[in-house]
């Protein structure tokens, strides 16, 4: 793998709480943070899951969301605290990119602080711990190295959509992956998920194609036109 020489400019968006917890904070939204995952936020995570108007977009993630499905978060929960410490430690420099071989990061609990209630997720994480490939070539030439290109997924709960909180959630990731020194990031929307695209597009990221997906046989097996989002941080 590259090492990869990081220098960024951004300036450092991680902030620290009263407990010495590391988070990223919302813009417009000072009841609202992005926050390491807590294994209390089982229950409220399976909710968002099976919550209809999030469940009915999601493409691979299983719908309905079981306790038996949790197994894919709780598995990588040490790695994800190994990883909140090392970025506490390293502050206010970014951990090198290298370090983030796992498809989460750190920030992607959407927390009410208020109720310590879990009320959305963001994910996101190197592309090539979505697919397979590792390197990218823009087409003007420009050669990403490993772990420079992210991929993003979020979804808000459905009592908080529609007040901002998904494009100002979107924004800040952003400024923790510049800092991050990512240098590109996808995502990916139904054609019919208009919210979704919107938040996409006020956050300047650009449609750059559409793809179909196919979703799994015992969601029906249908393909679905998406749009492929990019944006160059
Ligand atoms: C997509 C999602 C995260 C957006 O979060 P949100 O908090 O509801 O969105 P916001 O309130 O920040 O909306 C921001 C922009 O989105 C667009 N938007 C929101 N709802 C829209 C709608 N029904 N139709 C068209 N555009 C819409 C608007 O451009 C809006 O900008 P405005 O404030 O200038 O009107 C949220 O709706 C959600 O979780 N949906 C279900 C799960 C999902 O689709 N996840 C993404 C899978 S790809």
């Amino acid at each position: 793998m590259t090492l990869l020489s990081q220098t960024t400019t951004t300036p450092c968006p991680v902030k620290i709480d009263e407990e010495g917890v590391p988070y990223l904070s919302i813009p417009n939204h000072p009841e609202l943070r992005l926050t390491p995952y807590l294994e209390t936020d089982d229950d409220d995570l399976i909710k968002l899951f099976n919550d209809p108007e999030i469940g009915k977009w999601s493409w691979r993630r299983p719908y309905p969301y079981t306790v038996e499905h949790m197994d894919f978060v709780t598995s990588a929960l040490p790695q994800r605290q190994a990883l909140v410490k090392l970025i506490t430690e390293t502050l206010p420099n970014p951990v090198p990119l290298t370090k983030f071989d796992s498809r989460y990061f750190p920030f992607g609990v959407l927390r009410h602080v208020p109720s310590g209630r879990l009320i959305g997720d963001m994910y996101v994480g190197p592309t090539s711990s979505f697919s397979h490939s590792t390197v990218e070539v823009e087409e003007g030439g420009t050669q990403f190295e490993d772990g420079e290109v992210w991929e993003m997924a979020y979804n808000v709960s459905s009592q908080w959509q529609g007040k901002g909180v998904g494009s100002a959630m979107i924004k800040t990731t952003l400024e923790y992956l510049k800092w991050q020194g990512v240098k590109k990031v996808n995502a990916t929307a139904e054609v019919i998920n208009a919210p979704s695209g919107g938040v996409l597009r006020k956050n300047g990221f650009k449609q750059v194609k559409i793809i179909q997906l196919v979703w799994p046989e015992e969601k029906g097996g249908m393909t679905k036109d998406c749009y492929s989002f990019e944006q160059l941080l």
